[in-house]
């Protein structure tokens, strides 16, 4: 149970909210609940409604909306290449499919390892340096832009990049 593991944070989070408004931490009891878990199951939804007095159904509605929380498994990290216009127009696409083929999977699969789940997403908020991808783990976000605009993110750098993650042939 989370309750019984991550006492100290679920304390920590909760003293930030006052009095009555407890059920304003669902967002980061969430992130803790994803990062204990690896994904936001019925269950770990469920436990952290009750740690705020929501019901399964509010929590299952927030995480919904929100593309970064998950409610299935997936692989140990993500690599999420943006593919909208902008990025696009640089060959994001291309680069997507690329980088999919290397990897051996399609958009929305997980390597054969279990290490990687590649997504393709919507503006990463890195035009000014598409093409972009953006590496989610345990630590967070990692932002992988490209160095300059006559230097393009390769499949090569990136496949290098995700290597760095894992320690090993990505
Ligand atoms: S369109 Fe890719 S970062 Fe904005």
């Amino acid at each position: 149970m989370l309750i019984d593991k991550h006492r100290a944070a679920i304390d920590t989070i909760l003293a930030k909210y006052p009095a009555g408004h407890k059920r304003s931490a669902v967002m980061p009891l969430l992130f803790l609940a994803q990062s204990e878990y690896g994904h936001l199951s019925p269950e770990a939804m469920a436990e952290v409604g009750s740690l705020i007095g929501l019901e399964p159904t509010e929590v299952a509605g927030i995480v919904g909306f929100y593309t970064l929380y998950y409610d299935h498994p997936a692989g140990k990290r993500r690599v999420q290449i943006c593919t909208d216009f902008p990025c696009a127009l640089r060959g994001a696409e291309e680069f997507a499919t690329h980088l999919c083929q290397k990897l051996g999977v399609k958009p929305g699969e997980t390597t054969a390892d279990g290490e990687w789940t590649v997504e393709t997403v919507v503006c990463l908020a890195g035009c000014d340096k598409a093409p972009m991808f953006q590496v989610q783990d345990a630590d967070g976000l990692h932002y992988h832009e490209s160095a300059a605009p006559d230097q393009p993110q390769t499949v090569e750098q990136a496949l290098a990049v995700l290597k760095s993650y894992t320690g090993k042939g990505a």
